[in-house]
């Protein structure tokens, strides 16, 4: 069976590194809270004017060719999940594709907040599995310092900046991608938003001045459909493949939270050596949390390894897909 595998993964984060303590200084918080609430203790933030989503991706499609031993003209298909495109559009796949040197794909991007690189991943397997494409690189990437209030403390502490990628080959050794379950469920948005913006509220200097620019949100909801969500999908996803913790061995959560990602694991009985955490040094980066685990993580991983990837965002969008490494 013709199956889309992860033949290489990058990540890339800005050098700039925004601490707790560097956070205390700006609005009324502390490491103390930041870190027994969300398990963060610092994110990366992409510094410069100018400076969009596109650069980190321009940087980790360059590093994922070279490493990937690939020629530019090789690659057909880029995927470039975020929330934080350089502008509406031009989309930021090829955009950052053209500035990587890419010539001969097609590109687009996937709007599905936290969920997004799962759903992009999942998108970028179905055009190897129909067996019309041969190297697909799906990306997650966020700027969401362009988005975040830093004067609101109970958003600004969470997110980050960075931004990881991925080739998908097809593969007949029984190695890829081999299910998903992925949910939507619009009812979500009063929870997570950004207000204005889009054309329900085109930026005025109005939205401006009140800031409807920002993205907004009540924690303990979006905290409570998280844990639920994620458990229930992986739960389902565990099954119908005939997976036990045991067979299992990484799960790959998005980066949300500790506390979402430790009472996930306790929820679907997975021992926490076996999840995949960096929240502590990057905090939330939205639709890169998942490449940016499997980047930092992959000295670790071997080949059959049996790995679920799980997310939960804005929309609500979520869902958990079952790969072998
Ligand atoms: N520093 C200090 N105090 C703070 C801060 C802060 N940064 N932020 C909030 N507080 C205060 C609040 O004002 C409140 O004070 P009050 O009791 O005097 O009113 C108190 O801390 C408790 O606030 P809560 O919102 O109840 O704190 P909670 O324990 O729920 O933690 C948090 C808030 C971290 C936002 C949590 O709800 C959460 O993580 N929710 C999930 C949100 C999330 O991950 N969103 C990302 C996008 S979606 C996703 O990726 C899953």
């Amino acid at each position: 069976q013709l199956r889309a595998a992860i033949t290489g993964v990058q990540g890339y984060v800005p050098d700039y590194v925004l601490t707790n303590d560097e956070l205390a200084t700006i609005v009324d918080t502390s490491d103390e809270w930041i870190t027994s609430r969300t398990g963060i203790k610092e994110r990366r933030i992409l510094k410069g004017e100018e400076k969009g989503t596109s650069v980190m991706v321009t940087e980790a499609l360059k590093g994922l060719l070279e490493k990937t031993n690939t020629h530019p003209d090789e690659v057909e298909v880029v995927i470039c999940a975020t929330v934080t495109g350089d502008s509406i559009f031009p989309d930021t796949a090829n955009v950052a594709a053209y500035k990587a040197g890419i010539r001969k794909a097609f590109g687009f991007d996937v709007n599905a907040a936290c969920s997004g690189f799962l759903y992009a991943l999942t998108v970028g397997a179905k055009f190897i599995e129909a067996g019309q494409h041969k190297k697909v690189i799906v990306v997650g990437a966020d700027k969401m310092s362009s988005i975040i209030d830093y004067t609101d403390r109970t958003t600004c502490v969470i997110f980050g900046d960075g931004c990881g990628a991925v080739m998908l080959e097809p593969a007949d050794d029984g190695t890829g991608f081999i299910d998903y379950r992925h949910y939507g469920d619009g009812s979500g948005e009063e929870y997570l938003y950004l207000v204005a913006g889009g054309s329900r509220r085109p930026a005025t200097v109005d939205t401006v001045m009140s800031r409807e620019h920002f993205v907004r949100q009540n924690g303990r909801p979006v905290f409570k459909a998280a844990v639920t969500g994620m458990s229930d999908v992986v739960t389902e996803v565990m099954e119908r493949n005939g997976l036990t913790t045991d067979t299992v061995d990484w799960l790959v959560p998005h980066q949300a939270n500790i506390r979402i990602i430790q009472t996930v694991s306790k929820m679907v009985d997975f021992p926490l050596d076996k999840v995949m955490v960096n929240i502590h040094r990057y905090g939330n980066t939205t639709a890169g949390t998942l490449p940016l685990c499997l980047w930092d993580y992959e000295p670790q991983l071997k080949r059959g390894d049996n790995l679920i990837l799980t997310a939960f965002g804005g929309g609500f969008t979520w869902g958990a897909l079952y790969l072998k490494w």
